[in-house]
Protein backbone atom coordinates (compact mmCIF):
# COMPACT_ATOMS: atom_id res chain seq x y z
CA UNK A 1 0.00 0.00 0.00
CA UNK A 2 2.05 2.57 0.95
CA UNK A 3 5.84 3.31 0.46
CA UNK A 4 7.66 2.54 3.84
CA UNK A 5 10.73 4.73 2.16
CA UNK A 6 8.69 7.96 2.16
CA UNK A 7 7.30 7.49 5.37
CA UNK A 8 9.38 10.06 8.16
CA UNK A 9 8.84 6.82 10.99
CA UNK A 10 11.11 5.10 7.99
CA UNK A 11 14.04 6.74 9.21
CA UNK A 12 16.82 5.37 11.44
CA UNK A 13 16.73 6.81 14.48
CA UNK A 14 18.63 10.17 14.64
CA UNK A 15 18.74 10.76 18.27
CA UNK A 16 20.16 8.15 21.29
CA UNK A 17 16.43 7.13 23.15
CA UNK A 18 17.62 6.80 26.67
CA UNK A 19 15.28 8.15 28.85
CA UNK A 20 12.88 8.99 25.78
CA UNK A 21 9.67 7.50 28.01
CA UNK A 22 9.20 5.47 31.49
CA UNK A 23 9.40 2.03 29.51
CA UNK A 24 10.93 2.48 25.90
CA UNK A 25 13.42 -0.43 25.42
CA UNK A 26 13.60 -0.28 21.33
CA UNK A 27 12.62 1.65 18.30
CA UNK A 28 9.96 0.58 16.60
CA UNK A 29 9.73 1.19 12.46
CA UNK A 30 6.16 1.44 12.05
CA UNK A 31 3.08 1.87 14.54
CA UNK A 32 1.22 -1.04 15.35
CA UNK A 33 -2.41 -1.23 14.71
CA UNK A 34 -5.38 -1.63 17.42
CA UNK A 35 -5.56 -5.61 18.40
CA UNK A 36 -8.93 -7.46 18.15
CA UNK A 37 -8.63 -7.89 21.69
CA UNK A 38 -8.16 -4.82 22.66
CA UNK A 39 -10.88 -3.67 24.89
CA UNK A 40 -12.42 -0.42 24.52
CA UNK A 41 -10.75 2.63 25.43
CA UNK A 42 -11.55 4.93 28.58
CA UNK A 43 -12.56 8.61 28.20
CA UNK A 44 -10.44 11.13 29.11
CA UNK A 45 -12.39 12.40 31.54
CA UNK A 46 -12.88 8.87 33.08
CA UNK A 47 -8.63 9.09 33.38
CA UNK A 48 -8.73 12.31 35.03
CA UNK A 49 -10.88 10.91 37.54
CA UNK A 50 -8.90 7.62 38.34
CA UNK A 51 -6.00 10.06 38.12
CA UNK A 52 -7.50 11.88 40.87
CA UNK A 53 -8.61 9.44 42.95
CA UNK A 54 -5.48 7.71 42.95
CA UNK A 55 -3.87 11.06 43.95
CA UNK A 56 -5.48 11.15 47.28
CA UNK A 57 -4.28 7.14 48.05
CA UNK A 58 -0.94 8.91 48.93
CA UNK A 59 -0.02 5.36 50.59
CA UNK A 60 -0.17 4.00 47.42
CA UNK A 61 2.35 6.14 45.29
CA UNK A 62 4.30 8.05 48.24
CA UNK A 63 6.66 5.42 49.20
CA UNK A 64 8.05 5.24 45.50
CA UNK A 65 8.65 9.00 45.23
CA UNK A 66 11.85 9.64 43.78
CA UNK A 67 13.99 12.42 41.80
CA UNK A 68 17.43 12.01 40.03
CA UNK A 69 18.74 14.66 38.53
CA UNK A 70 19.96 12.55 35.78
CA UNK A 71 16.78 11.33 34.72
CA UNK A 72 13.12 11.54 35.49
CA UNK A 73 11.93 8.30 37.40
CA UNK A 74 9.15 6.47 36.55
CA UNK A 75 7.36 3.43 38.84
CA UNK A 76 4.17 1.58 37.11
CA UNK A 77 1.96 1.23 39.91
CA UNK A 78 -0.97 -0.16 38.26
CA UNK A 79 -1.85 -2.60 34.98
CA UNK A 80 -5.13 -3.54 34.00
CA UNK A 81 -6.03 -4.90 30.57
CA UNK A 82 -8.14 -1.03 29.74
CA UNK A 83 -5.45 1.11 31.53
CA UNK A 84 -2.07 1.68 33.65
CA UNK A 85 -0.80 4.45 36.04
CA UNK A 86 2.73 5.45 36.17
CA UNK A 87 4.39 7.93 39.35
CA UNK A 88 6.81 9.98 37.56
CA UNK A 89 9.71 12.26 39.39
CA UNK A 90 11.18 15.36 38.01
CA UNK A 91 13.64 17.47 38.40
CA UNK A 92 14.34 21.22 37.30
CA UNK A 93 14.34 21.29 33.56
CA UNK A 94 13.71 17.52 32.93
CA UNK A 95 11.49 17.39 29.97
CA UNK A 96 9.77 14.61 27.85
CA UNK A 97 10.00 16.30 24.02
CA UNK A 98 7.32 16.88 21.54
CA UNK A 99 5.21 13.11 21.47
CA UNK A 100 1.93 11.48 21.46
CA UNK A 101 0.64 8.46 22.88
CA UNK A 102 0.06 5.92 20.13
CA UNK A 103 -3.82 5.29 20.40
CA UNK A 104 -3.83 5.82 23.60
CA UNK A 105 -6.02 8.28 25.68
CA UNK A 106 -4.11 10.01 29.03
CA UNK A 107 -5.13 11.72 31.99
CA UNK A 108 -2.26 12.89 34.86
CA UNK A 109 -2.26 14.64 37.99
CA UNK A 110 0.18 16.71 39.30
CA UNK A 111 1.02 15.38 42.74
CA UNK A 112 3.71 17.84 44.04
CA UNK A 113 5.64 20.94 42.69
CA UNK A 114 4.39 22.16 39.11
CA UNK A 115 4.38 21.11 35.07
CA UNK A 116 4.38 22.40 32.09
CA UNK A 117 2.72 21.25 29.14
CA UNK A 118 3.34 22.62 26.06
CA UNK A 119 0.81 21.19 23.10
CA UNK A 120 1.95 21.52 19.41
CA UNK A 121 -1.13 21.93 17.00
CA UNK A 122 -1.52 23.30 13.80
CA UNK A 123 -1.72 26.93 14.79
CA UNK A 124 1.50 26.47 16.99
CA UNK A 125 1.69 25.79 20.44
CA UNK A 126 -0.08 26.53 23.65
CA UNK A 127 1.34 26.06 27.43
CA UNK A 128 -0.28 25.75 30.29
CA UNK A 129 1.06 24.98 33.79
CA UNK A 130 -0.57 22.73 36.11
CA UNK A 131 0.08 23.11 40.22
CA UNK A 132 0.16 19.97 42.60
CA UNK A 133 -3.99 18.77 42.77
CA UNK A 134 -4.36 19.72 38.58
CA UNK A 135 -5.19 17.47 36.20
CA UNK A 136 -4.79 17.56 32.37
CA UNK A 137 -6.52 15.27 30.16
CA UNK A 138 -4.91 14.10 26.52
CA UNK A 139 -6.71 12.81 23.61
CA UNK A 140 -5.23 9.95 21.68
CA UNK A 141 -3.56 11.89 18.35
CA UNK A 142 -2.62 15.01 20.46
CA UNK A 143 1.20 16.29 20.28
CA UNK A 144 2.52 17.40 23.22
CA UNK A 145 5.50 18.00 25.89
CA UNK A 146 5.51 18.06 29.79
CA UNK A 147 8.23 19.93 31.63
CA UNK A 148 9.49 20.72 34.74
CA UNK A 149 10.15 24.39 34.78
CA UNK A 150 10.83 25.26 38.16
CA UNK A 151 13.80 24.93 40.68
CA UNK A 152 11.28 22.59 42.90
CA UNK A 153 11.21 18.97 42.29
CA UNK A 154 7.69 17.81 41.20
CA UNK A 155 5.90 14.47 41.14
CA UNK A 156 2.87 13.23 38.90
CA UNK A 157 0.41 10.69 38.49
CA UNK A 158 -0.25 9.44 34.23
CA UNK A 159 -2.88 7.19 33.27
CA UNK A 160 -3.34 5.79 30.08
CA UNK A 161 -5.59 3.41 28.11
CA UNK A 162 -5.26 1.40 26.66
CA UNK A 163 -1.33 0.95 28.35
CA UNK A 164 0.59 2.92 26.24
CA UNK A 165 2.32 0.58 23.18
CA UNK A 166 3.72 3.43 21.22
CA UNK A 167 5.15 6.69 21.28
CA UNK A 168 5.88 8.69 18.63
CA UNK A 169 8.02 11.89 18.96
CA UNK A 170 8.33 14.98 17.04
CA UNK A 171 10.35 17.99 15.96
CA UNK A 172 9.14 21.14 16.54
CA UNK A 173 7.74 21.41 13.41
CA UNK A 174 5.17 18.66 14.19
CA UNK A 175 7.20 16.32 12.22
CA UNK A 176 7.76 12.80 13.40
CA UNK A 177 10.73 11.50 13.83
CA UNK A 178 11.15 8.12 15.52
CA UNK A 179 8.30 5.62 17.20
CA UNK A 180 9.57 3.76 20.28
CA UNK A 181 7.48 0.78 21.83
CA UNK A 182 6.82 0.46 25.35
CA UNK A 183 7.68 -2.45 27.37
CA UNK A 184 4.83 -3.96 29.25
CA UNK A 185 7.26 -3.46 32.66
CA UNK A 186 5.52 -5.65 35.49
CA UNK A 187 3.37 -2.73 37.99
CA UNK A 188 3.18 -2.93 41.87
CA UNK A 189 -0.95 -3.60 40.64
CA UNK A 190 -1.65 -6.17 38.48
CA UNK A 191 -4.89 -7.53 40.57
CA UNK A 192 -8.04 -7.00 39.21
CA UNK A 193 -9.63 -6.49 41.85
CA UNK A 194 -6.81 -4.19 43.70
CA UNK A 195 -7.39 -2.30 40.23
CA UNK A 196 -10.94 -1.94 40.41
CA UNK A 197 -11.07 -1.29 44.55
CA UNK A 198 -8.62 1.84 43.83
CA UNK A 199 -10.75 2.91 41.35
CA UNK A 200 -12.38 6.08 42.67
CA UNK A 201 -15.70 5.41 41.41
CA UNK A 202 -15.78 2.72 42.81
CA UNK A 203 -14.92 4.15 46.15
CA UNK A 204 -18.04 6.45 45.81
CA UNK A 205 -20.54 3.25 45.25
FE1 LIG B 1 2.60 12.53 27.17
Amino acid sequence: MSTPAASPLSRPARLPIDDRSPAARRVSLARPGPRPTDPPVLPVGVLADIALGLARATELWQPHVSHDPLSRTSVRLVATESYEVWLLGWTQGQRVEFHDHGGSNAAFAVLEGELQEITLGVAGTTSKRLTSGRVGTVAAGTVHDVINPTAVVATSLHVYSNPLRTMTYYDGQGRPTYTELVEQVPALVTSPTQARALHPSRARA
